[in-house]
């Protein structure tokens, strides 16, 4: 099985291999040198106006909050999630402390988990972002502020045995990645499709 990207020119293999599985291997774990690297690459994201407004909380198999973080997740995510090696609670500070709006804050923490989810290809960690949890009961009990609106859980590990998943889980997981075409996402200027407008 390959998942990785086909695509019209070379991209960086990094890009290319990167996918989201659910088949992590439950024994794996994640050193602190690597969750360090994931936080620093994440950190020099750039932001509107250097504003930084990522938070995250890392919280690992062996910590007690592992369970309450599992407890969060919503739906299927709860029967493959808790197999990785950790959990990456995202949040973002979306107002400054004066209270006043920042509009690009959910852009710029796209980005920061962009670099973080790079960097784990290259450490050969696989990550899956969640949308599917529910923050309430996470929000105060990880340390965030109340400026802070959690918006994903990223489930951190290594790839095990599709064994591990229902049938219906490992056919996803085995299936080829899609994606819509560059000519369906680029609205002017695809090499090869330029129109001159007269
Ligand atoms: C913001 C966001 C939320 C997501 N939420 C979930 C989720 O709750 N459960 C899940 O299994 N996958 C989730 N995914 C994973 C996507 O389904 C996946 O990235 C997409 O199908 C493309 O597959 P690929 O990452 O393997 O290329 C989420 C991805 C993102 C970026």
């Amino acid at each position: 099985m390959t998942k990785t990207a086909t695509t019209s020119v070379d991209i960086h293999p990094l890009i290319a291999k990167r996918w989201s599985p659910r088949s992590f291997d439950a024994q794996a774990s994640i050193t602190d040198q690597e969750v360090l690297a994931l936080l620093e690459a994440a950190r020099w994201a750039p932001s509107s106006n250097n504003t930084q407004p990522w938070r995250f909380a890392v919280v690992r198999r062996e910590d007690e909050l592992f369970g309450t973080v599992t407890e969060a997740l919503v739906g299927f995510n709860k029967s493959w999630a808790p197999r990785a090696s950790a959990f990456i609670v995202v949040g973002v500070e979306s107002v400054d402390a004066e209270g006043r709006e920042r509009k690009w804050s959910d852009y710029d923490t796209g980005i920061a988990s962009a670099l973080l989810t790079t960097q784990a290809q290259e450490l050969d960690l696989h990550v899956h972002q969640m949308g599917g949890f529910n923050p309430d009961s996470l929000h105060a009990t990880l340390g965030f502020n109340e400026r802070t609106k959690l918006i994903t859980v990223i489930a951190v590990g290594r790839i095990g045995s599709t064994d591990q998943l229902s049938e219906e889980l490992r056919q996803r997981e085995t299936a080829p990645r899609q994606r819509l075409e560059l000519s369906e996402l680029v609205v002017h200027g695809l090499p090869g499709s330029i129109k001159n407008h007269s």
